[in-house]
C-alpha cells in the first residue's frame, strides 16, 4: 500500500475516539482506506488494551460490511500499550473472524453471505505477524466448526451427526484417531448415569473420543470433555415451552471441544490432546428415566435422580470416570450446565471451577488474553451436603435454587478426584439467544493449549 511514513491526521470520521471509523474512498487500488480509532498517549495500559479491542471490533465490522473481498491491515503504529505485534494481530483477526461468520445452510436466498474472503497483514514484524496469522487461521477453522455445530437444528445435529463430524477430524490425519462408544459398549462399561439420560430418546447416545498425538510419546495428554446434549427437553421433569428452542445449544460444550481439536490439528501443536463429547438427547417418553430412579455410575457410586432436567452432570460423571484411563495431565470439562450460571455471571464470563490452582490460573489468564473471560467460583465442602440422599450415595440436585451452578460443579468434582480438573459452566456465554453460537470458550481453550505447547503470545 506504500505507507512509508507515519502520518498524523485526525479524521473527523473517527470522532477522535476509540471505536470510531473514518472511510476514505480512493480511485484505483486500494479502493477504500479505513482509519480506525485514535491514540490516547496518556491512557494507562488497561485502557489502551480495551481501546484496541474496541477498535479491532469496529474495524472488523466496517470491513465485513463493505462490498470487498480483500483487505489489508496495518497495525504496526497502532498503540496498544505493551502488547506486541503477535497479540495485536491475533486480536484484530479474531474480530474479523467474528464479524464475518455467517450460518446460512437453511436460507434459500444466500444474499447475505459475507463477501470478505481474505485479510492480509502489512507489518515490519514479519515473524511475529506470520505466527499470529497461522494461529488466528487455525482458531478460525475451529470456531467455524464449533459455531456451525451449535447452530444446526437438533433434528439434524443429533448424537450420530456429532459422531460423524468427529470422524471427519481424523480423516487424512495420521496422528488423529476417532473412537465412538455406542450404548452397548457404554452399558458394558457400567455407565448407568450416562445411559439414564438417553432412555426417552429415539436417537442413540454416543461417547465420542478424538485422540491427537502431536507431542512426545510420554507426554501426558490434556483431555477436553464437552457436554453434548443435542436437545434438552428436561425429560420427565419437562421444561416450560417458552425459550425451549434454545436447548438446541445444549451441545455447545461438545461443539467447542471438537472445534478445539480442529484448531489444534490445523496448527499442528506439539502436544497430546484427547477430546471427548458426551452426546445424547434428553427426551420424555415411556422408557424415560423418572424422578426417584436410582442409577449406578461407572465409578460404582449410586445416584438418585431427583430431577431429570439435571442431565448434563449425569452424562459427564461417567465420561469423567472414563477419562481416568488416559492418565491425563489435566481434564477440562465444558458444559452449558445450569441456568444458575447465567444468573450469576450473565454472558460476560464463563464460570470456572477447579480442584487445582495452577490449572485455574492458567485457564483464567488464557481467557483474559483471548478476550474470552472466565471467573473462578468456589468448590467449598460446605456446598457438598446439598447432594446428600436418603436412598443412594448422592442426589443429582440439591439445595433448591441456591448456588445451582456451584452445586452442579460439586457433583462433578466427586468424579474428578484422580487428576487436575477444571469445569467451565458456559450456559450464559455459549450462545446469544435468537442470534447464534459464540464458539466460546474455544478462544480461551486454544490459548491454553498454545501455552501448553509453549507457543503462546
Ligand atoms: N441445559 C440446562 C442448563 C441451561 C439453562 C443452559 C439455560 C443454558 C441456558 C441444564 O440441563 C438444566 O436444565 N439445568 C437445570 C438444573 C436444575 C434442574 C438443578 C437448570 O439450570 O434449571
Ligand atoms: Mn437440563
Ligand atoms: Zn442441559
Amino acid at each position: 500500500m506504500g505507507v512509508s511514513e507515519q502520518v498524523d491526521l485526525v479524521l473527523s470520521g473517527t470522532k477522535g475516539k476509540s471505536g470510531g471509523v473514518a472511510r476514505v474512498f480512493l480511485k484505483g487500488r486500494p479502493s477504500r482506506l479505513l482509519i480506525v480509532g485514535a491514540d490516547d498517549k496518556d491512557a494507562d495500559e488497561t485502557t489502551k488494551v480495551a481501546a484496541f479491542r474496541r477498535d479491532a471490533k469496529a474495524m472488523a465490522s466496517a470491513v465485513a460490511a463493505l462490498d470487498v473481498a480483500d483487505a489489508t491491515v496495518c497495525l504496526d503504529d497502532f498503540d496498544a500499550g505493551s502488547a506486541d505485534a503477535y497479540w495485536k494481530t491475533r486480536t484484530m483477526l479474531a474480530a474479523v473472524s467474528h464479524a464475518s461468520y455467517r450460518f446460512t445452510p437453511y436460507k434459500s436466498t444466500k444474499a447475505k453471505d459475507a463477501k470478505l474472503r481474505r485479510v492480509g497483514m502489512l507489518s515490519r514484524q514479519r515473524a511475529k505477524t506470520r505466527r499470529a496469522v497461522d494461529h488466528a487461521q487455525a482458531l478460525d477453522d475451529g470456531l467455524a466448526l464449533a459455531k456451525d455445530l451449535g447452530n444446526q437444528p437438533p433434528n439434524v445435529c443429533n448424537p450420530t451427526f456429532l459422531a460423524r463430524t468427529a470422524r471427519t477430524l481424523s480423516r487424512g490425519a495420521a496422528n488423529v484417531t476417532t473412537t465412538v462408544l455406542d450404548e452397548k459398549k457404554m452399558s458394558e462399561l457400567g455407565m448407568g448415569a450416562f445411559l439414564s439420560v438417553t432412555r426417552g430418546s429415539a436417537t442413540p447416545a454416543k461417547l465420542i473420543i478424538v485422540n491427537y498425538k502431536g507431542g512426545n510419546r510420554g507426554d501426558k495428554p490434556v483431555v477436553l470433555l464437552g457436554k453434548g446434549i443435542t436437545f434438552d427437553t428436561g425429560g420427565i421433569s419437562i421444561k416450560p415451552s417458552a425459550s425451549m428452542e434454545e436447548m438446541k445449544w445444549d451441545m455447545c460444550g461438545a461443539a467447542s471441544v471438537l472445534g478445539a481439536m480442529r484448531a489444534t490439528v490445523a496448527a499442528e501443536l506439539p502436544i497430546n490432546l484427547i477430546v471427548m463429547a458426551a452426546a445424547a438427547e434428553n427426551m420424555p417418553g415411556g422408557r424415560a428415566s423418572r424422578p426417584s430412579d436410582i442409577v449406578t455410575t461407572m465409578s460404582g457410586k449410586t445416584v438418585e435422580i431427583i430431577n431429570t432436567d439435571a442431565e448434563g452432570r449425569l452424562v459427564l460423571c461417567d465420561a469423567l470416570t472414563y477419562a481416568k484411563r488416559f492418565k491425563p495431565a489435566a481434564v477440562i470439562d465444558v458444559a452449558t450446565l445450569t441456568g444458575a450460571q447465567v444468573v450469576a455471571l450473565g454472558s460476560h464470563a464463563s464460570a470456572l471451577y477447579a480442584n487445582d490452582d495452577g490449572l485455574a490460573d492458567a485457564l483464567a489468564s488464557s481467557g483474559d488474553g483471548a478476550g474470552d473471560r472466565m471467573w473462578r467460583m468456589p468448590l467449598w465442602d460446605d456446598y457438598q451436603n446439598a447432594l446428600d440422599s436418603g436412598f443412594a450415595d448422592m442426589k443429582n440436585v440439591g439445595g433448591g435454587r441456591a448456588a445451582g451452578s456451584i452445586v452442579a460443579a460439586c457433583f462433578l468434582s466427586r468424579f474428578a478426584k484422580d487428576f487436575p480438573w477444571a469445569h467451565l459452566d458456559i450456559a450464559g456465554s455459549a450462545y446469544v439467544s435468537g442470534k447464534g453460537s459464540t464458539g466460546r470458550p474455544l478462544p480461551a481453550l486454544f490459548e491454553y493449549l498454545l501455552k501448553a505447547a509453549s507457543l503462546g503470545g
